[in-house]
């Protein structure tokens, strides 16, 4: 058996301009909303990635009309039926259980197999089960298949208190909330920018949504949703992968469509590690190479702190800092899977797993391996470990990489760096 590997020339500075897509975690949840509508809906600035395919897949089993190009998506949902999603397209990512909210909320059933989504340690839903029960659902597990049944004679309008700020709880709990009587108030909110952009969406389709990026969501419930087109928010995750792919080896890198708000977490920190950089309205240039990049601590946090998806690329950018780093994880306590993987390229990094955290000695330079992307932001660590290392990095399992990143090779190669795909012998 052969498999794909993307293979990185390490060692060469890149200049040049990229634009950053949609946010997949945006994305992920628009779609799903859309089944909430009676008529057609036009999202734009949509990214090419395969989470996109999977979800546009379950649409159609959906019975909805799909179209993607050109970043484009439309999607009529006028002949749509409410089939079980038990296919295998639910398993491929996590945030398929978006349509557990939106079909709840339209047809108060909903069938669905629990979805996959990246391993980063007990990833529970028991928060959004809890908020589709209290606004009126039953709900059936079977545990052997994984399947749940979720249904209700009549939906109405709570007040929900998060235990956690969870994403995606408040995202769902909003889905199911738009179409169920009266008033629902969720409380300790989730404050995520792509939740924003649901809720514009949402707003835009008929909904009564107010409070989004506070802690108190309020949802006045409506008894139709209509066609609209949207535009999704620039994804501030590719953002930061970039920005740090440019203190890492960037000479001079203008990277646009940005909300330089969203990223003002790692903004400090690239200042704090003493990287030079403008925002030029919504754009920012990065100039040069750091020479003696200070070490740091980072601990993650939900929005506006620094966020746990920017934390695995970050670790290759601290090998490069002088003195021990410290990262610290307080949203998925065992996402440190990378730290093995850029040991192999020659990373002194320790993991402390009952501490969640991970200490990195620096500076080191890193070697060409042959290493596995364990999830998706492993990969993007190791696509900037490959960019920063002496000789050939070779990248397993880019499936992880191209679910959420949109062409991240070409992005990259146009500004100078070496990248290819090829087929090698397991
Ligand atoms: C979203 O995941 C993102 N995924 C993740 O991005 C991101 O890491 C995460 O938010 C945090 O920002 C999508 O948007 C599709 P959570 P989500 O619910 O919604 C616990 C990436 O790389 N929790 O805020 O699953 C949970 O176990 C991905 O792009 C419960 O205990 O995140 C975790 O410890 C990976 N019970 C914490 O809350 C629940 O019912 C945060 O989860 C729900 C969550």
């Amino acid at each position: 058996m052969s498999k794909e590997v993307i293979a990185i020339e390490g060692g060469h500075l890149l200049n040049g301009t990229v634009r950053i897509s949609g946010a997949k975690n945006a994305t992920v949840a628009l779609i799903p909303s859309i089944v909430l509508a009676e008529e057609p809906v036009e999202i734009s600035g949509v990214p090419e990635i395969s989470d996109v395919d999977a979800l546009a897949d379950l649409l159609r089993e959906l019975n909805c009309e799909v179209s993607y190009s050109q970043g484009v998506l439309k999607v009529n949902p006028a002949n749509i039926q409410n089939t079980p999603l038990v296919s295998e397209a639910v398993e491929k990512l996590r945030a398929s259980y978006y349509f557990m909210g939106a079909l709840l909320g339209r047809y108060k059933d909903v069938t669905i197999k629990m979805p996959g989504g990246c391993p980063l340690g007990e990833r529970p839903i028991d928060l959004h089960l809890k908020g589709f029960e209290a606004l009126g659902a039953t709900i059936d597990w079977d545990e052997e298949k994984n399947i749940y049944h979720l249904y209700a004679d009549e939906l109405i309008g709570t007040q929900i208190y998060l235990d956690f700020a969870s994403v995606g709880a408040t995202i769902n709990i909003m889905l199911t909330a738009v179409r169920a009587k009266g008033r629902t108030i969720i409380e300790n909110a989730a404050k995520e920018p792509e939740i924003i952009d649901v809720a514009n969406l949402l707003n835009k389709m008929g909904a009564r949504i107010r409070g989004v990026g506070t802690d108190t969501i309020v949802i006045d419930g409506v008894d139709h949703m209509y066609g609209t087109i949207h535009e999704v928010i620039p994804d501030r995750i590719e953002a930061g992968t970039f920005l740090i792919i440019a203190a890492a080896v960037g000479n001079k890198m203008l990277i646009q469509n940005i909300i330089s708000q969203h990223l003002d977490a790692l903004l400090s920190k690239l200042r704090e590690f003493g990287v030079a950089f403008e925002i030029i309205g919504d754009s920012i240039v990065v100039y040069g190479k750091l020479q003696e990049p200070r070490a740091m601590r980072v601990t993650t946090q939900v929005y506006p702190g620094f966020a746990t998806d920017l934390q695995q690329p970050l670790t290759s950018l601290l090998t490069c800092g002088y003195g021990r780093s410290k990262i610290t994880e307080t949203i998925y306590e065992e996402r440190f899977n990378h730290c093995a993987e850029l040991v192999k390229m020659g990373a002194d990094i320790i993991v402390d797993w009952e501490d969640a955290s991970c200490v990195i000695h620096g500076p080191t330079q890193l070697h060409g391996a042959r290493v596995k992307a364990t999830d998706l932001r492993c990969g993007a660590a190791l696509i900037i470990a490959g960019l920063m290392a002496e000789g050939v990095t070779e990248i397993e399992n880019v499936h992880h990489i191209d679910r959420g990143y949109d062409n991240i090779d070409q992005k990259l190669n146009a500004m100078g760096a070496r990248i290819t795909r090829y087929l090698v012998d397991d």
